[in-house]
């Protein structure tokens, strides 16, 4: 197993030995959330991540709690009944009022046990728990609002569940019982909890503010305006009044309230009324192979999976060498501007036409992965994919026949003819898939038939752009309007092996709390580029000098003005295409090294100093234990920059102290490994710096831009 590691000053090793095992101790940490055994977004990475760090310190004590989804509860959980008897009484009690409760192990690494309530199973209590939650909370849901009517069930099984499962544990001994309960979604449990007064630590994590994510969508100029919202007002036009309510009345009622990072602490500070108690980075659990460079083998090898698919793609306009081929994306769930989409589409557009103008021989394939609404895969996507096959059997055929006959004439000890090598059939053959290759039609810039064909934005913005996939562009786009699987009979490949292939992913964001995308690239050894208005990419940009050299890119969307973003945009994209593959591959090695900062086994110790505060809030005794984790460096949520411009402004860290910074760096390869063998990555308190393996340091120099 990994050690835990040291970071910003805390020992998290020494922090989790404290003598007494969890089970001992009759600690229990119940995590609630509506991404349990159930995919949505990012938070499902979290929970499912954290789970072998959490385990870690738990160990059987760690319980998570999700709604019953049907389709991955049969893919994704052992179903079983609890070895714990606490367990097995609560679901059995709750059985008995006709409430369906699934228990089980969830099918990933650490098989924590899952609790999950069957929605449906207790719809008929709706109308009673709706007048309960009214009567405790004086927040009314409307009942044509599906989402919070299922939240509200959710949550009364939760709270339910909570009040029965306390009452059995602390019949043993003394019991400590910690929820912590992630969004809104999950908030109606939380508040239920706190408003009845059960003996449960409650931390409530948000991973964006609901009003937020709406009002970045819409076209408010949002981080100029934070402090002057009218928030009833925003939260009433959207209709979302009774959600937003719930969102803040579970920040206001957890002992301990978290956000994943500083721009998204900022603004609960303003649309939640509650400055986060700790900030909560998300990490990954991350893998470590074998072989050093076995993630760079990794890369070629899926690599030549989309090398399979762009040649088929783009059959009969396949004019462009794929070994000067770079694989560009961006991925995520559909929100058009949140996600940046425009701004990449944009910044492809004069990265197209830098391209043309340099007279760069250099070809970028942009795939953009956003799921939405289709009428299956398109005609001609699936014509390109069979044509290519077609040929390659043919070729295959061919060769496998010249062999043949090669091997028989040779035995005869002779040497063969031109034209006993190549036969006037094998042409006829390979002359009929040559002329079935020929198309008169671009190669499509969408896989699948999209249903909203034409209000769609991304569709919308690159026939605006004027990128078709011509053989003149250098940057060719392909949409694919589905979330990558394995099983796809176009680009048969999951979304982890596709970003392994790829070059670059590039995530502009606009609305981002944390981005988990760019974050699996970096500890994929993937070079990507983030925002300053994303939580990750503040992150990069506070923890490692010089992110750039390491292949963390950061375009600046909070001071420039979004032109200004678009050309920084372009131009990254453009300086990484002019890399040598030399470069590209000391690159990915140095991108790949910061994957330990981003690793729980780094970041846990957030989660678990979270934990830590609140059993210190309901159990005051613990104040020791929560001093043992707490240090001056450690993350308290900034004093917001109250104004935001969109237009060129004065940066927030003074000049000086940007000097100072770089007096503590390495001024010289020598003096960089030097240091880096000096400390320890884990011990450094300021900026992150991965080792460095000589080589890299020297060649580095030729990277970097300065
Ligand atoms: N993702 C995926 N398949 C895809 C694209 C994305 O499974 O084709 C996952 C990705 O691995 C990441 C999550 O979706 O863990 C998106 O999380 P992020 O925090 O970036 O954004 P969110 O959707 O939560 O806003
Ligand atoms: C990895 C492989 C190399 C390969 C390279 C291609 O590093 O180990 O064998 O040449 O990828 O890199 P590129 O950036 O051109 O895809
Ligand atoms: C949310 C945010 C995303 C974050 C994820 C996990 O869905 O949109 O930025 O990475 O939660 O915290």
């Amino acid at each position: 197993a990994k050690s835990l590691r040291t970071f910003q000053g805390i020992n998290f090793e020494s922090c989790l030995d404290n003598g007494e095992s969890a089970e001992q101790m009759n600690k229990w940490l119940l995590e609630v959330s509506w991404e349990v055994a159930n995919k949505v977004g990012g938070i499902y990475t979290v929970i499912r991540s954290k789970v072998p760090i959490t385990k870690k310190e738990y160990g059987n004590n760690y319980i998570c709690l999700g709604p019953y989804n049907d389709s991955f509860v049969k893919t994704e959980v052992e179903v079983g009944e609890s070895k714990i008897e606490a367990i097995r009484e609560t679901v059995n009690e709750m059985k008995r009022y006709g409430v369906n409760v699934v228990t089980g192990n969830w099918l990933i690494e650490g098989f924590p046990q899952v609790v999950l309530f069957d929605i449906g199973s207790a719809a008929h209590r709706l109308d009673g728990w709706k007048g309960d939650f009214f009567q405790y909370a004086h927040i009314g849901i409307p009942y044509h609002d599906r989402e919070s009517n299922d939240a509200l069930i959710f949550g009364f099984c939760v709270f339910w569940f909570i009040g029965t499962f306390i009452e059995h544990v602390k019949r043993i001994k003394k019991s400590y019982v910690i929820a912590h309960f992630h969004e809104w979604l999950a908030g109606v449990g939380l508040v239920m909890t706190r408003l009845r007064g059960y003996d449960c630590g409650l931390i409530f994590t948000t991973h964006a503010t609901l009003l937020g994510r709406y009002l970045c969508a819409g076209a408010a100029d949002f981080y100029n305006n934070l402090s002057r919202f009218d928030l009833d007002k925003e939260a009433g036009d959207r209709q979302i009044y009774h959600r937003y309510c719930i969102e803040r009345a579970a920040a206001s009622c957890a002992h301990v309230f978290t956000t994943v990072s500083k721009i998204t602490g900022i603004e609960s500070e303003f649309l939640l009324n509650k400055k986060p108690d700790i900030l909560t980075p998300n990490g990954l659990s991350v893998q470590t192979f074998a072989a050093l460079h076995e993630f760079q083998n990794l890369h070629a090898q899926n690599k030549e999976k989309l090398n399979a698919f762009v040649r088929g793609h783009f059959y009969g306009h396949y004019d462009f060498d794929l070994d000067k081929t770079l694989y560009f994306f961006i991925a995520g769930r559909y929100e058009f501007s949140n996600k940046g989409a425009d701004m990449f589409i944009e910044s492809l557009a004069r990265l197209n036409h830098m391209l043309k103008s340099s007279g760069s021989d250099v070809t970028i394939v942009a795939f953009l992965i956003f799921p939405t609404a289709t009428n299956n895969f398109n005609i001609e996507s699936l014509r390109g994919q069979s044509v290519a096959k077609m040929l390659r059997d043919t070729v295959q055929n061919v060769q496998s026949d010249i062999g043949k006959r090669l091997y028989e004439i040779c035995l005869r000890g002779r040497l063969p003819t031109p034209d006993q090598i190549l036969q006037a059939s094998d042409l006829i053959e390979l002359k009929k898939c040559i002329y079935a290759s020929q198309r008169s039609s671009l190669p499509p810039i969408c896989t699948h038939n999209v249903c909203n064909d034409s209000t769609d934005p991304i569709l919308n913005a690159l026939r605006r752009c004027q990128l078709f996939n011509t053989r003149y562009d250098r940057v060719k786009v392909i949409f694919h309007p589905e979330f990558l699987r394995s099983t796809s009979p176009l680009l048969p490949m999951d979304y982890e092996e596709f970003v392994r292939g790829c070059h670059l992913g590039v995530f502009p964001s606009y609305y981002e709390p944390w981005g988990y995308t760019p974050a699996e690239c970096t500890v994929m050894g993937v070079p990507n580029i983030s925002t300053n208005l994303s939580g990750f990419g503040c992150f990069m940009e506070e923890h490692v000098h010089q992110a750039e050299t390491y292949g963390i890119y950061v375009v600046d969307r909070r001071y420039k003005s979004a032109e200004e973003s678009c050309h920084q945009l372009a131009q990254y994209m453009f300086d990484f295409s002019q890399l040598t593959r030399r470069q590209r591959i000391i690159l990915r090695n140095r991108t790949e090294r910061l994957s330990e900062l981003l690793d729980w086994n780094t970041l846990g110790i957030y989660y678990y100093r979270a934990r830590q505060m609140a059993l210190q809030r309901i159990h005051p005794e613990f104040e020791e234990e929560l001093l043992k984790c707490t240090s001056e460096t450690f993350s308290a949520p900034s004093t917001p920059g109250v104004s935001r411009s969109s237009t060129p402004a004065p940066p927030e860290r003074e000049e000086a102290s940007d000097d100072e910074d770089d007096q503590d760096q390495p001024t010289s390869p020598n003096q960089q490994e030097q240091q880096s063998s000096e400390k320890s990555p884990s011990t450094i308190d300021k900026r992150y710096e991965p080792h460095l393996e000589r080589a890299d340091s020297v060649r580095l120099l030729s990277i970097n831009k300065d």
